[in-house]
């Protein structure tokens, strides 16, 4: 298979949906990482999406609609739920909730919950897609599986290129991590992510946190793993390392030289694959934990995770 690449143009937009609406992969851009979109409902397309990811077993997907009519027509949402689809969306928040009657989605999508996570993304190439295909698209990140999530149509490329249809090019993302994830009654905090908890719990209160009785299915220990070796928390450089920095202090590439969190999520993935390829140990300098900083740090140990 060829995989072409498509401009985010009416054109490139209308040639994306066709392919959807024919049971296709395209990879697209949010604003947290790229997703590898299938059309939800149908699972053949579907299954497609994990053969090409090589995922090791079939984890429940995130469903990306327009909007948060389209979202009512796959999920119930409570009071709470709804408040935070008001306050979030379109955004990086992925709400988990019971799945609506006729929902009509390829249980490949739910891995057989009777629940399912729905996000309304803000990139306007994802907008633009959702709008003309005018259905659910799952999509997982769009890199082979336990691998580094993409951030740019060339990291998509080099790790799916010949086993999807199509890359639509939307430039960089500009968050550079996944949507964050609650779910569940009492509702919990899943997944740490592009908006940090935080914010969310001015909407909803305290949140409970996902643990031995509340799990995310994706979250693997060595999920974000790059091939190289991670050393967190370095407060020194060894010989043979490359190191990746935060901060002012001298590295090899820095997620932020000024300290800014924000900046250093969007280069998150991107300095991961660049000092992946360089083939050495990776160390990497302390990151703050707070805000943003939880969520950069949560990817970090599941990358630095041993395998
Ligand atoms: O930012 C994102 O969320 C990106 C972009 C493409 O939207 N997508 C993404 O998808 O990160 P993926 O498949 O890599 O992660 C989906 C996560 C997994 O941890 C999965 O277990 C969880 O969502 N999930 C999906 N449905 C769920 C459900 N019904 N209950 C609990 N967790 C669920
Ligand atoms: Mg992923």
């Amino acid at each position: 298979m060829e995989t072409q690449r498509l401009a985010s143009d009416t054109l490139g937009i209308a040639r994306a949906a066709e392919i959807l609406s024919g049971g296709g992969l395209v990879a697209f851009a949010t604003e947290t990482v790229y997703g590898l979109g299938a059309d939800a409902r149908n699972g053949k397309a579907v299954a497609k999406v994990y053969a090409a990811k090589g995922r090791p077993s079939f984890n429940p997907l995130i469903v990306h609609v327009h909007d948060i009519e389209m979202a009512q027509r796959f999920g119930t949402f409570d009071d709470q739920t709804l408040a935070l689809a008001r306050r979030f969306w379109p955004g990086p928040l992925s709400i988990v909730v019971p799945l609506a009657s006729d929902h009509g989605l390829s249980s490949l999508v739910t891995a057989g919950l009777d629940t399912v996570a729905l996000r309304v993304p803000a990139h306007p190439g994802a907008r633009a897609l959702l709008a003309q295909f005018d259905g659910p698209v799952a999509a997982p990140s769009a890199n082979p599986s336990g691998r580094i999530s993409p951030t740019t149509p060339e990291h998509v490329m080099s790790g799916l290129q010949g086993k999807i249809d199509a890359v639509l090019d939307g430039g960089t993302c500009a968050v550079g991590l996944e949507s964050t994830i609650v779910g569940g009654t009492p509702l919990a905090l899943l997944r740490q992510g592009g908006v940090p908890e935080e914010e969310i719990t001015k909407v909803t209160g305290p949140l409970a946190h996902a643990g031995p009785d509340i799990t995310a299915p994706g979250q693997l220990a060595s999920h974000y793993a790059p091939q190289a070796t991670l050393r967190l928390n370095a407060t020194s450089v060894r010989q043979g390392e490359v190191a990746l920095g935060f901060g002012p202090a001298p590295c090899d590439l820095n997620l932020s030289p000024t300290g800014d969190l924000t900046e250093a999520a969007a280069n998150l993935f991107a300095h991961l694959h660049t000092l992946d390829a360089m083939n050495k140990p990776i160390a990497v300098l302390p990151i703050p934990d707070t805000g943003l900083g939880a969520a950069i740090n949560d990817r970090l140990e599941r990358a630095a995770a041993p395998r």
